[in-house]
């Protein structure tokens, strides 16, 4: 099919698409008996560890719009956008960051790819194991505390990581510092000790302003107080390992990945150093082996039967088809409490896009603004607009039907409870001759129960969501591996900074009133 063909065959599926009567839920429950089972995935793995053999993952999609009329031009219409080939050139290597020139290797990093790319990426890792270990062992001496600092990509996914996996064992005492407010690198101080803290610079490019300076504030403290050598305390984790030398760095310290690898799809890379630090090598392997084990599955299975493809159709068919501006994520389990954020940059990042990689004008909205948070938190706060608000937010919901607690089971079980019945209650609703107690219903939800909200469990969620952020672009025909966004504020930062620039009335009297004219 030629470009101009597929592109009428995809505007033809849309039409299509719009046309389609849309059904309520109860209606698509009633007509099929057997939709919880057609629209039910499980992806299970195997984490490596003695405990974790055989766990996995259930997503059930049943309480979402999609029926097998709108999956089958789903499916024409992923066909139509080439989704086999895109999916092809993301694991063999091919260029699919085509306005930077690079392919996007983060599948390597879990054993996947091209085998060059496969093989750069395991000897980074083995070089990673061995200095994890030898710091473990002591060859910096005594280590209890380490300060993480990175911002984005580079902090999101160790925070997320290490919040959720570090509560029953944590070998170091890890402090995820991100913003350039002081205030945040002045908590991590108080709460370590510079004599035995080791500090990890995380940046791929490390040159971002927000990392750099609190690097260097973190130099000055070390040295403030009294340690001899604070850079002979600095780990460095970067695609530019030349410029973490020239800032201090001892090379045997820095820990490269490849530049294929984008900032938000790193933590699987040398990027998650704080984490296999904080848990130990063989946890970090395990986050490995699940995520290994969702991009298998996303390679192998085709259409509907795909969970990441079928999650992108969802999304497909709410931000373009029913005008829902936002998806929401809410995490009943508080080890996953930094899942929403890490899914907010994953894909706001990725998906929000004006133009298609070939810089032609999208054809409709974008990502939707992710949002969300934890329950049952959540439920107390934001859910009275989800239940009778005016938009309709399609949520997922997030669970583990193990618990991370260890005490009384009265705790997860309402939990679980709660989850559940959020979903139950957005599909049903209930009526009521009272307008302002009356529920309007049919409100989608997609439901992923995890055996346990383990290492493994995080990384399948992880590439899930890596996976559904590319199939959405695809779809979209959108490039979701660069951010030229975030680029245009940064320059302005620069100008204000330097006092060069033609700024409007409005910044201008600003800068004055902060001090910065
Ligand atoms: O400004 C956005 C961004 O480039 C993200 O894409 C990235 O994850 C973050 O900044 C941090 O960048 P770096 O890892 O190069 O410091």
């Amino acid at each position: 099919m030629t470009g101009s063909d597929s592109t009428e065959r995809m505007a033809a599926l849309w039409a299509q698409l719009r046309a389609a009567p849309p059904a309520r839920l109860d209606q698509l429950f009633a007509a099929d008996r057997a939709r919880v089972a057609a629209m039910t995935r499980r992806i299970a793995w195997r984490s490596g560890l003695p405990e974790g053999a055989g766990q996995g993952m259930t997503i059930d999609f049943s309480k979402t719009h999609l029926d097998a009329r709108l999956l089958d031009l789903f499916e024409e219409l992923a066909e139509a956008a080439g989704f086999g080939a895109a999916r092809a050139a993301l694991k063999d290597g091919g260029i699919v960051n085509v306005t930077e020139g690079r392919p996007a290797t983060h599948m390597a990093l879990r054993g996947i790819g091209a085998p060059a790319a496969v093989e750069e990426a395991e000897a980074l890792q083995r070089r990673m194991a061995m200095l994890v270990e030898a710091i473990l062992e002591g060859a910096l001496g005594p280590v209890r505390h380490c300060i993480a600092i990175g911002i984005g990509g580079s902090a999101l996914g160790p925070a997320l990581a290490l919040d959720a996996l570090t509560r029953d064992l944590k070998l170091v005492d890890t402090h995820v510092v991100s913003n350039i407010d002081g205030l945040a690198l002045e908590a991590a101080f108080a709460a370590c000790d510079p004599h035995t803290t080791l500090v990890a610079v995380a940046s791929k490019t490390f040159t971002t302003i927000e990392t750099m300076t609190n690097a260097a504030s973190a130099m000055k403290w070390l040295a403030d107080s009294g340690v001899a050598d604070p850079y002979g305390r600095v780990v460095a984790l970067t695609a530019a390992p030349e410029k973490a030398v020239a800032w201090g760095v001892d090379e045997t310290r820095v820990l490269p990945f490849p530049e294929s690898v984008g900032g938000r799809y790193s933590l699987m890379s040398s990027i998650g150093f704080p984490v296999a630090l904080a848990v130990g090598m063989e946890e970090f392997s395990a986050m490995l082996a699940g995520a290994r084990a969702v991009d298998e599955h996303f390679l192998s299975t085709e259409g509907r039967a795909n969970a990441p493809l079928l999650a992108a159709f969802c999304d497909q068919y709410y931000t373009r088809l029913r005008g829902c501006q936002t998806r929401a994520v809410f995490a009943y389990d508080e080890r996953l409490r930094l899942l929403p954020a890490y899914l907010q940059q994953l894909e706001m990042e990725s998906n929000g896009k004006q133009v298609k990689a070939d810089g032609s004008p999208v054809d409709g909205p974008t990502a939707p603004i992710t949002w969300g948070g934890v329950g049952t938190d959540a439920q107390h706060a934001v859910f009275q607009l989800l239940h009778q608000g005016t938009h309709l937010v399609p949520v997922d919901f997030i669970a583990s039907v193990a618990p991370g607690d260890d005490l009384d089971p009265a705790h997860h079980r309402i939990l679980l409870m709660n989850c559940l019945a959020q979903g139950a209650a957005l599909m049903a609703g209930k009526p009521s001759e009272d307008p302002a107690r009356a529920y309007p219903g049919d409100r989608p939800s997609t439901t992923f129960l995890l055996d346990d909200a383990d290492a493994a469990a995080l990384g399948a969620l992880i590439a899930f969501h890596e996976h559904r952020t590319f199939a959405n672009a695809v779809l979209m025909g959108i490039n979701p591996f660069d951010q030229f966004g975030v680029e245009l504020g940064k320059a302005i930062a620069k100008q204000i900074e330097k006092g060069e620039g033609d700024f409007d009335p409005s910044t201008r009297a600003l800068m004055q009133a902060a001090g910065l004219g």
